[in-house]
């Protein structure tokens, strides 16, 4: 069975939309940030600020490495794992890629207030938001799945995920109508 790898944006759900997709599925979770962290011992905005982001590159090609061999596994990743190639090229062997996507107003709301992602802590952090994304638009393309979340609940997200999963016949476990009925 292939994992279940959701790539994307900050601030587009992927941890919380992983979460609970790992629930309804009934697989094991992991956060790909978490595990940089207990790697390196200290906070991803930390790691950054005393080392920069070429160095946290290379700590995060290393915990792809590492989780892109567990299965079955739901994973999400930080929104710069797909930069490189060898971390897309890993994460593809092993499992399925869903793109989480939302709109720049969305993600600017999503991530208001949030000091933790050194990449966004700019003057103008639309600026900032509207430059990455364009930057990276054609690194999320790579996804075997696209979901929009504007608009959405995670639950919805989730719903979307496992049917468009059940859909190209890599997920065939749990009807997703179940979802509605589940306390989320
Ligand atoms: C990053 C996204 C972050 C984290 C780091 C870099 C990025 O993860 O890995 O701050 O380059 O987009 P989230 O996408 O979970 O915020």
């Amino acid at each position: 069975m292939k994992n279940i790898v959701l790539i994307g944006f900050m601030g587009t759900g992927k941890t919380c939309v992983g979460q609970i997709l790992a629930r309804v599925m009934g697989w094991p979770f992991l956060d790909l940030d978490e595990e940089v962290e207990r790697s390196i011992g200290m906070s991803i905005a930390e790691y950054f600020e005393r080392y920069g982001e070429d160095a946290f590159r290379d700590r995060e090609q290393e915990a792809v490495e590492k989780v892109a061999a567990q299965s079955p596994l739901v994973l999400s990743t930080g929104g710069g794992v797909v930069l490189r190639q060898i971390n897309v090229d890993r994460l593809k062997e092993t499992g399925i890629l869903v793109c989480l996507s939302a709109s720049v107003q969305e993600i600017l709301a999503r991530t208001s207030g949030d000091a933790l992602r050194p990449l966004l802590n700019r003057p103008d952090r639309v600026e900032a938001i509207q430059e990455l994304l364009t930057a990276r638009m054609p690194r999320y393309r790579l996804a075997d799945i696209w979901v929009e979340t504007d608009g959405k609940s995670a639950e919805e997200t989730v719903e979307v995920v496992l049917r468009r999963l059940q859909k190209e016949g890599w997920w065939n476990g749990n009807d997703s109508s179940e979802l509605g009925r589940e306390k989320l």
